[in-house]
């Protein structure tokens, strides 16, 4: 019984029912997504990726490279990677770490859940399908927004690293671990 719930969140097409009643769905990305994952990328952040970073993640994790499907067009992506290092939480030990990317919602399809259930999604094909026992990422210091969303995800802020952004802006390192109840 387990194993078929986490069969089916971890694969295929998921509908979910967010706040004030809005259906979207969240599913794998396809190759078939990809100018609009990155109209969106180039729409909702300055850090922009050549075509071909896009690609590589999605060959090489597709099962953590999320979309989201706002009648009938992708308003929302998540992508991600695993890098095997030193745990960010738990000091001196090597492990495989999710690493997301990159998280955009289109504007006018905010505050309904969508980045939420992508990231949760994610978190589960990180720990699940690739092994990760933590999953980290930089957020610009001023980004409100995303901080709120990261935090009720559980994750929390671990460093800041000076200047990390191209326009000179700090970045914090948040972080979580990816234990049961995911
Ligand atoms: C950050 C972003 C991805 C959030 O997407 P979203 O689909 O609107 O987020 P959700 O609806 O899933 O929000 C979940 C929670 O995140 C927090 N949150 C999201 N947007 C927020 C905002 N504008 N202000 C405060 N908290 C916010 C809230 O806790 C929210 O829960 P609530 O609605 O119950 O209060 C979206 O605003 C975006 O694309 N921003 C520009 C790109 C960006 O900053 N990406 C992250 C770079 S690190």
């Amino acid at each position: 019984m387990e194993a078929h719930t986490e069969t089916r969140l971890l694969e295929g097409e998921e509908e979910i029912v967010g706040k004030g009643s809005v259906v979207f769905r969240i599913r794998e990305a396809r190759v078939e997504d990809m100018q609009q994952i990155i109209r969106i990328n180039r729409a909702v952040l300055p850090e922009n990726y050549p075509e071909f970073f896009f690609h590589e993640h999605l060959r090489h994790f597709p099962k953590a490279f999320i979309v989201a499907v706002l009648k009938g067009n992708v308003v929302g992506y998540v992508m991600s990677r695993v890098e095997y290092g030193w745990s960010l939480i738990s000091k001196g030990l090597p492990l495989r770490k999710g690493h997301i990317i990159s998280v955009g919602v289109l504007p006018e399809a905010r505050r309904v859940g969508i980045a939420y259930n992508m990231l949760l999604r994610a978190f589960r094909a990180l720990k699940y399908v690739y092994g990760a026992s933590e999953v980290y990422l930089e957020v610009r210091v001023s980004n409100e927004p995303a901080i709120s969303l990261y935090r009720k995800l559980g994750m929390e802020v671990i460093s800041v690293v000076p200047r990390y952004y191209s326009d000179g802006e700090d970045a914090y390192i948040m972080a979580r671990q990816l234990g049961d109840g995911l």
